[in-house]
Parts: structure tokens; C-alpha cells; sequence
């Protein structure tokens, strides 16, 4: 069966334009995620949205998360958020935003979500060994894994986040029937990658040029599409 995802992250939504990134546009993000989210319900129809964290720029934005949270509301598929290091806590950031289930069975496939997930030194992350729960039962289920930083280890990608406990996580990801990641967190975003023991794809930033977001499909635990999807950027100027 065939699962069709479409993804965006790190709006970093923002009063002020961001003066040390001038590339950021994250005073835009409201229009934004409206024009995503038109994009995806008009051009991608995937079977589910993807949405890796990073909402507001600030933790304590809370205000701002409450203001941006309507904008994702028109979405035409069912819906996956989760927060990331610039968000508030997911105790806050939900009550913003649709909480989800630990794991969500779709057209033969799992996502599997990890929201709970805390920041270590080195703007690394860190898992707690009981967080393997989010897994669900081991039936044979192919898993696609879902958080915002990348799981990757020395040397395999072009970002220097990873988990403290990459090695670890990866171990019990396989033993879970897991064949594939999917994070955020570095905006340039990174193409599917596969020489390595746990294949994964970063999600680019929708507010930091080039500004776009992906969508991909598996069919029988195999990635079959990959695209990105450009930002028409007309109302920044
Ligand atoms: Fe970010």
C-alpha cells in the first residue's frame, strides 16, 4: 500500500524580522503555513501532514503559538505535530495544538512520534529508553520515525545535530521494525539518505529561503517519491 507524506518545520514565527538571518522569514510564517497548507490540500493531497516543530522562534511565545495555531486548521488530511527546541514545552505547546497518539497506523505503514524528546548539550537531543513505547507493537508493521532533531551518526550527514544517543536509539529503532527517520531542525534540509544503518531525510525550514517543504511516498516500506515543493514568496514583498 501506498503512503503519501507531505512535511514542513521550522516556521520560527516571529514579531520582528530576525536581523542575524536575513535569509529568515519567520515574521512571514502565518502566510506561510496558509499557503502550504493550500498548496498541499490543492497540488500534493498527501494521506498525512507532517509538522516537525519549530512553530515560534522563542519558547516562551506562547502568545504567538496561540496566534499561528488556527492557520494550520484547514488542512485536508489528518494532521501530525509535534514540537521542537524553540517551541514551548509539549505540556504548553499542546494546548495549542492537536496532541497526537503515540502511533498512527496508515495505509499499511506507522508513524511512529516522539514529542517528549529533550535538548542535550551542543544543541544535541536525548531520548529516554522509555519513550520506546511510541514504537507500538511489534507486528511486522514498517515504522517511519518521527521527531525534530536528525538521528545520524559521525559523518553521514551535513548537519552537526544529532541525538547524544544516536547509537542507541538506532539500535531500538531497528529492533522495532523501524525503516526510516524523519527530522527537521537543520533548515537546509537534507535528501533522502541511505548509506547508513537507519535511512532519514531533514525537513527544510518553509520560512528560510529557498523556503519550501517536501513530500514523499512509501510503497511497501520502500521510499518511491521525493519531491520539494518551492514557496511562491510574493506576499514578502
Ligand atoms: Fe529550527
Amino acid at each position: 500500500m501506498k503512503l503519501k507524506i507531505a512535511a514542513i518545520s521550522d516556521m520560527h514565527y516571529t514579531p520582528e524580522p530576525k536581523v542575524q538571518v536575513p535569509k529568515r522569514h519567520g515574521d512571514y510564517a502565518p502566510a506561510f503555513v496558509d499557503a502550504a497548507v493550500q498548496m498541499i490540500n490543492d497540488d500534493v493531497r498527501p494521506d498525512i501532514l507532517l509538522v516537525a516543530g519549530d512553530i515560534v522562534d522563542m519558547p516562551e511565545q506562547e502568545a504567538l503559538l496561540a496566534e499561528i495555531a488556527p492557520h494550520f486548521s484547514n488542512i485536508a488530511c489528518p494532521m501530525v505535530v509535534i514540537p521542537g527546541n524553540h517551541d514551548p514545552a509539549p505540556e504548553i505547546f499542546y494546548k495549542y495544538m492537536p496532541e497526537p497518539p503515540p502511533f498512527i497506523d496508515i495505509n499499511g505503514h506507522r508513524i511512529a512520534v516522539f514529542p517528549n524528546d529533550s535538548g542535550a548539550n551542543g544543541y544535541k537531543a536525548s531520548r529516554r529508553p522509555e519513550e520506546s513505547y511510541r514504537f507500538g507493537p511489534n507486528d511486522g508493521t514498517p515504522v517511519l520515525m518521527l521527531q525534530h532533531v536528525p538521528i545520524a551518526l559521525d559523518g553521514e550527514t551535513s548537519s552537526i545535530h544529532t541525538y547524544e544517543n544516536a547509537e542507541g536509539i538506532i539500535d531500538d529503532a531497528l529492533s522495532h521494525n523501524a525503516v526510516f527517520s524523519i527530522a527537521a531542525h537543520f533548515h537546509g534540509g537534507a535528501a533522502p539518505y541511505f548509506r547508513c544503518r537507519l535511512p532519514h531525510l531533514m525537513i527544510p525550514s518553509l520560512t528560510e529561503e529557498p523556503c519550501s517543504f517536501v513530500s514523499f511516498t512509501f510503497e511497501n516500506r520502500r521510499l518511491v517519491q521525493y519531491t520539494i515543493h518551492y514557496m511562491d514568496k510574493e506576499f514578502l514583498k
